[in-house]
């Protein structure tokens, strides 16, 4: 595996891959990596195949972190995600730092931003307002430095794949989202590199998110049900978990992100629950 860490490195051997006719896909992370990262690089793999390229990138994106948010304490591995990506059969390693991503950012010297308007707007965008700026932005250059055929999301982030498929569409860029399923563990908490905050009471009562999930899919499994009337049912639900404060509950449109007022089969939802500091999202197809 090789590790290219300057964005110049990264953009001439996209540029000399791209010349040669070689197929890359590109799975971007801000490392930490767990089970769920492992599964979009073989993901990645199966989409270009042997003779293709597999590019893992690890940056933790600092545009896309608020001011009172957890970008400084986010936690980092760099070796022993450097062995895992390895093992996981990653070609290439692309770890750029803050000074190769935004040169001259406290300057003023970088001022350059993607934003997307629409789908970008409620739940994560609402609660974390600069968030999907960070984002669309930092995958916009990515995109640019990596020059990817295809590129690997989770379902995890539900909003941010849609997001991101929309910038994708907008900005015409030639690459293929694939949006892969969230993993989880044996008990049904999501995967997350934030899930190692939590201490063992918190862990143990993060597994609500996954199980007001559920709760949903049969509330509404043989018939609709008023959006107010579920919501009102789950927070009544999340008091099971008395460390976890509600940030937001949606119901919706699962192409267009707007919110539904009957709740049916087929509809989409997504919640942000806090465990003390600890921020946990998921999101399931109801
Ligand atoms: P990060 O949180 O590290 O996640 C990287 C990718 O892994 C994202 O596409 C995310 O949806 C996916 N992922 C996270 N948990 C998962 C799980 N349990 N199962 C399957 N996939 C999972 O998301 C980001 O980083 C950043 O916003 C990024 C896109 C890299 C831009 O900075």
């Amino acid at each position: 595996m090789k590790i290219v860490s300057s964005v110049a490195a990264m953009q001439r051997l996209a540029l000399k891959w791209r010349r040669a006719g070689t197929r890359v896909a590109l799975v971007p992370t801000m490392g930490y990596l767990h089970d769920g990262h492992l599964s979009l690089v073989k993901r990645a793999r199966q989409a270009v195949g042997q003779a293709g390229l597999v590019v893992a990138s690890i940056y933790i994106n600092p545009t896309q972190f608020g001011p009172k948010e957890d970008l400084a304490k986010y936690p980092r591995d760099l070796p022993r995600d450097t062995q895992l990506c390895q093992t996981a059969g990653v070609d290439v390693l692309f770890t750029p730092d803050n000074a190769e991503m935004y040169p001259g950012k406290a300057e003023g010297a970088y001022s350059t931003f993607v934003v997307e308007e629409s789908l970008a707007q409620g739940m994560e965008g609402a609660s974390r307002p600069t968030h999907f700026c960070g984002v669309t932005t930092v995958v916009a250059k990515l995109f640019n430095l990596v020059l990817p055929e295809v590129a690997v999301f989770g379902q995890k982030d539900y909003q941010q794949a849609a997001v991101l498929q929309r910038m994708t569409e907008d900005l015409n860029f030639p690459i293929k989202l694939i949006i892969a399923p969230t993993l989880r563990a044996d008990d049904g908490l999501a995967l997350s590199s934030r899930n190692q905050y939590l201490n063992a009471e918190e862990r143990a009562q993060a597994t609500i998110l996954f199980h007001a999930l559920e709760a949903s899919k049969l509330a509404v499994k043989s018939k609709p049900v008023a959006a107010a009337r579920l919501k009102a049912d789950l927070q009544e639900f999340l008091t099971a978990a008395p460390l976890a404060r509600l940030d937001y509950l949606e119901f919706f449109d699962p192409l267009t992100l707007q919110p539904v007022s009957k709740v049916q089969r087929g509809h989409q939802m997504a919640l942000a629950v806090f465990f003390g500091k600890t921020r946990l999202i998921d999101n399931a197809r109801l």
